[in-house]
């Protein structure tokens, strides 16, 4: 093997990486130690901003291909033909604690896609669940506050959490998921994606439609319980990042059917729940799944840190035929990533090589800033329009237009006939096995009981009575039983 030299970061050769250069034997250190300085200073610039929610994740490459025809749907170019493969990156993630945190915990599992597509990068950025705790974005940064840790005991309080839900009952829902057995993921391989909220394809003919998008599992659901978890949380932290990786590299490609929801534009309206309310799912019955292709991760990242610690995912990265819909969640968080992205990696994020466009060149006139390397030459000017044949508008709408009414205001999200902060709850709670609904229980019980005050208890119960009374009563048995004993 051929021998290499270490150097600098200017690429001139170290002489001793052992030593520090000092005046005389024993004597003091001399700033001219070029390779010193610059060790010391680099290391201690090594640390970016975390993700201020999602910073424990982990990221693989793949490809996305195309099972069933779409094209009656959204015309974006990356779904237009069977058999067409998409390159992509995935991230998935924990939600609420820190970077250092470990992996089998209870807590929702980000699920976040980037399709390198020849009309730019389309960002998927959902989770493995299709229904979230809040329903305005306004309300995001006191709910991931109540998540996360307390600024003064340093840990997640039960105490913050629960009086957060208990000032929310829109939250009663992904409660009920988050605390049922599908709370815990096994891995990243063994659990379903969603995009969550509602989405707008437009098709060639400007046809407009809403969809919901489901990433099943092809390695099947595999879930932790409570104690499963504590004790592979315990010895194992990066539990979920060591089988994705070891996985991928055994050759075990992971994979994820695609499947949608469709509702014409013209039936939300009248729908009986309102469509862009992310604390609500549309029954299966309602509108069935439609399959659409494959994803399969396949290749590891070299490196973490610039791969992924430096992806950047953003719900606004839409393509034509992809874009919207108004769901108040998701326009707050149109804003939200791009802005974390800036303050976190820099204005120039988008040209770091997992977050640039692969399939095709972004073309415009953004200049500067810092750690700009893709600015233009001399023969691209930096204004438009200009007579020099610089990129310029397509004059092709991204996605059909939608009808809006009514006055500016702080409106709540309209309610429709079916729409109450407890009825898919108490549905989802119906639907489980006897055995499910006691471990349900068992596991909500288990973390309300820790409340220090029974308002903020008996706040929560009412919520999980509303949803349905037999799991009221019994939550309120179990956590009565506990906090007794
Ligand atoms: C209004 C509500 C929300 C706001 C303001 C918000 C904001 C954020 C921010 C600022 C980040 C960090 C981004 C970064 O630094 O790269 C983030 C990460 C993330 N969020 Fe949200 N979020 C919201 C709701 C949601 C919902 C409903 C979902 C899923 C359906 C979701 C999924 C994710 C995922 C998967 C990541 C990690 C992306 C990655 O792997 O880099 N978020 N969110």
């Amino acid at each position: 093997m051929e021998k290499r030299v270490l150097t600098t970061e200017s690429g001139a050769p170290v002489a001793d990486n052992q030593n520090s250069a000092t005046a005389g034997i024993g004597g003091p250190l001399l700033i001219q130690d070029q390779h010193l300085i610059e060790k010391l200073a680099r290391f201690n610039r090594e640390r970016i901003p975390e993700r201020v929610v999602h910073a424990r994740g982990s990221g693989a490459y793949g490809h996305f291909e195309v099972t069933d025809d779409v094209t009656a749907y959204t015309k974006a170019a990356f779904l237009s033909e069977v058999g067409k493969r998409t390159e992509l990156f995935a991230r998935f993630s924990t939600v609420a604690d820190s970077l250092g945190g470990a992996d089998a915990v209870r807590d929702p599992r980000g699920f976040a896609l980037k399709f390198y597509t020849e009309e730019g990068n389309y960002d998927l950025v959902g989770n493995n669940t299709p229904v979230f705790f809040i329903k305005d974005p306004i309300k995001f940064p006191d709910f991931i506050h109540s998540q996360k840790r307390d600024p003064f005991t340093g840990k997640q309080e039960p105490d913050n959490v629960w009086d957060f839900w208990a000032h929310s009952p829109e939250a009663t829902h992904q409660v009920t998921w988050l605390f049922g057995d599908r709370g815990i993921p096994a891995s990243y391989r063994h659990m379903d994606g969603f995009g969550s909220h509602t989405y707008l394809w437009t098709n060639a003919e400007g046809e407009a439609f809403f969809v919901k998008y489901h990433f099943k599992t092809n390695q099947g659901i595999r879930c932790l319980s409570a104690e499963q978890a504590a004790e592979v949380a315990g010895t194992d932290a990066t539990s979920h990042q060591t089988d994705l990786l070891q996985a991928i590299e055994r050759g075990v490609h992971p994979s994820w059917t695609l499947y949608v929801q469709i509702m014409p534009v013209a039936e939300a309206a009248d729908y009986r729940f309102n469509p862009f309310d992310l604390t609500k799912v549309w029954p299966h019955a309602d509108y069935p799944l439609r399959r659409v292709g494959r994803m399969v991760l396949d290749r590891n990242p070299e490196n973490i840190f610039a791969e992924v610690e430096q992806a950047a995912f953003s719900p606004n990265n839409f393509v034509p035929g992809i874009g919207p819909s108004p769901d108040k969640m998701l326009q707050g968080r149109l804003f939200a990533y791009a802005d974390a992205h800036r303050y976190r990696l820099g204005v120039n994020h988008t040209q770091l090589p997992v977050n640039a466009p692969r399939a095709t060149v972004a073309d415009n006139y953004g200049r500067d800033g810092l750690m700009a390397t893709r600015n233009g030459s001399r023969h691209d000017k930096n204004y438009e329009p200009n007579s020099y044949g610089g990129p310029s508008q397509t004059d092709q709408a991204l996605s059909a237009a939608l009808a809006v009414s009514g006055h500016t205001g702080t409106h709540p999200a309209p309610a429709h006939v079916k729409d109450d902060d407890f009825f898919q709850a108490g549905e989802l709670y119906r639907l489980m096995t006897e055995e499910e609904k006691g471990r349900l229980v068992a596991n909500i019980a288990g973390s309300l009981s820790q409340v220090s005050r029974e308002d903020v208890i008996e706040k929560n119960l009412a919520h999980f009575h509303a949803a349905d009374p037999e799991y009221g009563r019994r939550v309120e048995e179990a956590v009565r039983a506990l906090r007794e004993d």
